[in-house]
């Protein structure tokens, strides 16, 4: 019989694989305690911890021996022993949740199909699907037979949960007459996203104790630049995996049709297991439980860099102007990062460049939770007005700090006097006026600045320029 081949040693090689997607993409925790910042309060990539995803997931199997009630299995010892080892199977005995519970080498639980009496073998085929519950990129998927190695078998993919079956990868002993594919380990440029068939894993021998592991990325030639490779990215996204047994291998005695030895043919596995890492595109460093509406149990991102959505696959309201990307090693893609902002900040405080002032901010495309009309909101469009008040505050004390006395223009949801003497506060040295005008007629700029002035004193201010960026 094989050794059995340890999963530390070998998930080491794996990762070797992917250097580019598990290794250097860990930072350490920087600002806030969490590392998707520096500890200069720089945005950067981050992403959640390294995980055998199948952990306690419970596999729906399509056929599972003691199900249809208590049947006789034998041991697959070897084709010259007549007299084989035979024994029961029960109902709940190799239960599909033995295939992701705590692996021990040394006592391992299975999963066990029917047997060839039972008519398992192809054309018929069984299948184990996996629901992940969101969005994870997969590093591997390893199997650990307690069976011999399937002749054939396939791994399939869903990237959306009402997506379609993608294949992933064939693994077969007649790769082309099974699948219809040559036998091959790689890829080429440009068909870095079709799976494969090998005939690696297929023998009869081991009889039990036999690997199987699928490392997405192995054989394709831009795993070694995955940040700029959108369609890998795509690649190792999986929401759901499916494992379809399609032909089990036999020594060729059961020709014969001897009750025995179609007994002794049948799948068994004792561990599936998946290297992967929550999807949040590098937002988030932790992937958290959360209750959904229906009151299940499922898995979210805990999103950082202005970032939502379960896999931060979004712009949190407010933060739409810039459009939303996935984080790179290089930049974090916040919504006008700090870098961001201190590089206009840099460009605009030199003499040379001849700015006068800045303009902060503009009407956004992003639809906040708290506005009253819910229907108009669903139009294409920009928001003026008062949405955007709080956001362009922010930001012109952002940028006060960052310019060395240019002056700001504060614009976005100035109402009244308190509005703008909040804009001032926060660093503008003039405010602009769009929509409580249209609204409002010229009027509202007497009452503003009646109001001001009663600010003004009430803290001691002889005038507008004492305020300026006394709030930032
Ligand atoms: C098994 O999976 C394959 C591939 O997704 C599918 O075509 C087939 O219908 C499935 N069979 C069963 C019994 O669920
Ligand atoms: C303001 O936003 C609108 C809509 O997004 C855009 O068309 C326009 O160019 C922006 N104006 C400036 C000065 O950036």
């Amino acid at each position: 019989m094989c050794s059995i081949v340890p999963l530390t040693i070998f998930s080491f090689g794996l990762f070797g694989l992917s250097v580019s997607q598990s290794v250097d993409q860990t930072p350490a925790t920087g600002w806030g305690g969490i590392r998707c910042y520096d500890k200069f309060r720089n945005p950067q990539r981050c992403i959640p911890e390294f995980e055998n995803a199948a952990f306690n997931v419970l596999i729906e199997a399509t056929n599972t021996c003691g199900d249809n009630g208590p049947i006789e299995f034998c041991r697959q010892t070897d084709i010259s022993e007549v007299k084989k080892s035979c024994q029961l199977c029960y109902p709940n005995q190799h239960h599909a949740k033995y295939l992701t519970d705590f692996h021990n080498q040394d006592e391992p639980t299975r999963w066990q199909s029917e047997t060839m009496m039972e008519n398992i073998q192809h054309p018929n085929q069984v299948n184990l699907t996996l629901h992940l519950g969101k969005a994870f990129d997969i590093t591997y998927i390893r199997l650990w037979f307690y069976c011999p190695r399937p002749e054939s078998f396939a791994i399939y993919k869903r990237t959306k949960e009402d997506g379609p079956w993608i294949p992933y990868q064939y693994y077969s002993a007649s790769c082309r007459d099974t699948y219809g594919l040559p036998d091959t380990t790689r890829t080429i440029r440009g068909e870095e996203t079709r799976a494969l068939c090998k005939s690696e894993y297929s023998d009869i021998s081991p009889l039990t104790g036999g690997n199987a592991a699928f490392s997405t990325l192995e054989g394709r030639p831009s795993a070694y630049n995955f940040d700029a490779s959108a369609e890998l990215q795509e690649w190792v996204t999986a929401t759901d995996i499916r494992i379809t047994l399609d032909r089990l291998n036999t020594f060729g005695e059961e020709v014969f049709g001897v009750e025995q030895v179609l007994r002794s043919y049948f799948y068994a596995i004792a561990d599936v297991a998946l290297g992967a890492r929550c999807k949040c595109n590098g937002h988030a460093s932790e992937c958290i439980s959360s209750i959904g509406m229906d009151g299940s149990r499922r898995r979210v991102c805990k999103c950082e860099h202005n970032t939502a959505g379960p896999d931060c696959n979004d712009c949190l309201p407010f933060y739409h102007d810039a459009p939303w990307k996935r984080a790179t090693a290089k930049n974090a893609h916040e919504y006008l990062s700090y870098e961001e902002r201190k590089d206009i900040a840099e460009i605009i405080n030199k003499k040379e460049c001849k700015v006068d002032g800045l303009i902060i901010s503009n009407t956004t495309i992003s639809r906040p939770e708290n506005l009253h009309c819910k229907k108009e909101a669903l139009e294409a469009g920009d928001l003026s007005g008062r949405p955007l008040k709080e956001m362009s505050t922010i930001m012109i004390a952002d940028m006060y700090k960052l310019l060395n006395g240019i002056p700001i223009i504060g614009v976005g949801g100035i109402d009244s006097g308190e509005d703008a003497y909040e804009k001032i506060k926060a660093g503008a040295k003039v405010v602009q006026i769009y929509t409580s005008l249209i609204y409002n007629g010229p009027p509202v700029v007497t009452q503003i600045k009646k109001d001001l002035v009663k600010l003004l004193e009430k803290d001691g201010y002889k005038n507008i320029e004492e305020a300026v960026g006394k709030r930032s």
